[in-house]
């Protein structure tokens, strides 16, 4: 990608920042690790902690095909990733600074916490790119619920069941109980089953049941994400990306879309050498937004700033 800025010191960001008046900021899981939630690929992330489920891939326990064939997978592991009620980081103080300042256009997330919703950044200058825990649908009806009614089975490690597939579900379960309860696999070929009824069978494990509102791999992203995109891409004048390894697309790929006229910086605390930044700015987003918004002359409160240490 040809660039066609280049700024090469944070004097030349502070003075961007000041001027921007739409800016897109795209975040990942590094914005909630100083509140003691864990990444996904440090090397403490949530994919190491879930590698003793021998997967050929950790990042399967986010995988839609799998969710359908053994969701009990996902729900082992699910009350791991379970947001905390009520907090959020002084970076995402930092994004109601902005929005508040009128300069944010949209905060592009990444993450599925939704712990923007207590910093009070508005939902229209929202975007959970891979949805979230705020609800939760039916994988075979799409019976849809407010994501908390599911979370009292999430921290039992228990399937949440659809009230409308539920009768249906415990039939099914009755006639396909050996192969259900994972005893013997169910014979589908001896059977003279057409592929559409294979397929049933293959995934009646997950029939009925309630997946968190969370774009799975596998699954198309909401199309909210399209939408704000193409009506963004060209009105953006500084797009900053913190707190992501931008390993994920297509949401990796914002960074490529955006018009090569505007200003791209990074705040994360690894570089990104895949992505060609024209300032990188390494270390712990909260202290870096400290930094920054303090030397553009302003401000933010954040109540907990004083207790957070970010290691
Ligand atoms: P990653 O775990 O891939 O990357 C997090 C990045 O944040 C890393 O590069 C860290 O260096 C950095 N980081 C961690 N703590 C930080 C801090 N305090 N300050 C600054 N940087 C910090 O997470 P994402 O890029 O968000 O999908 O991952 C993208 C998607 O991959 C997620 O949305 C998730 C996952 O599969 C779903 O949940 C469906």
């Amino acid at each position: 990608r040809l660039r066609i800025v280049s700024f090469c010191d944070v004097n030349h960001f502070v003075k961007k920042l000041q001027e921007a008046k739409n800016i897109i900021l795209l975040t990942g899981a590094g914005v909630s690790t100083s509140l003691g939630i864990p990444d996904f690929r440090s090397s403490e992330g949530f994919y190491s902690k879930v590698k003793y489920l021998g997967l050929n891939d950790p990042q399967d326990v986010f995988n839609f095909d799998l969710f359908k064939r053994e969701p009990s997978i996902f729900y082992s592991i699910a009350n791991m990733i379970l947001p905390p009620e009520d907090v959020y980081s002084p970076l995402h103080s930092f994004i109601k600074m902005l929005s508040d300042k009128g300069k944010l256009l949209r905060n592009y997330t990444q993450n599925i916490d939704n712990l923007e919703s207590y910093a009070h950044i508005p939902p229209e200058k929202l975007v959970h790119c891979h949805g979230s825990f705020a609800s939760a649908t039916c994988v075979t009806c799409k019976w849809h619920v407010p994501g908390y009614k599911i979370f009292k089975n999430i921290r039992n490690v228990e399937l949440p069941v659809c009230p409308n597939c539920f009768k249906e579900r415990a039939k099914l379960m009755r006639l396909y109980n050996p192969y259900v309860d994972g005893t013997s696999e169910f014979d589908a070929n001896s059977k003279q089953l057409n592929s559409n009824e294979i397929e049933r069978i293959a995934n009646i494990k997950s029939y009925g049941v309630l997946k968190p509102d969370i774009t799975f791999f596998g699954e198309p992203l909401p199309e909210r994400f399209f939408d704000c995109l193409t009506e963004d891409m060209n009105k953006c004048d500084l797009l900053i990306c913190i707190g992501t390894s931008l390993k994920v697309a297509p949401v990796s790929d914002i960074v490529n879309m955006i018009p090569a006229k505007v200003p791209q910086v990074l705040i994360n605390r690894d570089p990104v050498r895949h992505a060609d930044f024209d300032l990188s700015l390494l270390g712990f987003c909260d202290d870096i937004a400290g930094m920054v918004t303090k030397q553009c002359g302003w401000k933010f409160n954040h109540n907990d700033w004083n207790k957070l240490s970010s290691g």
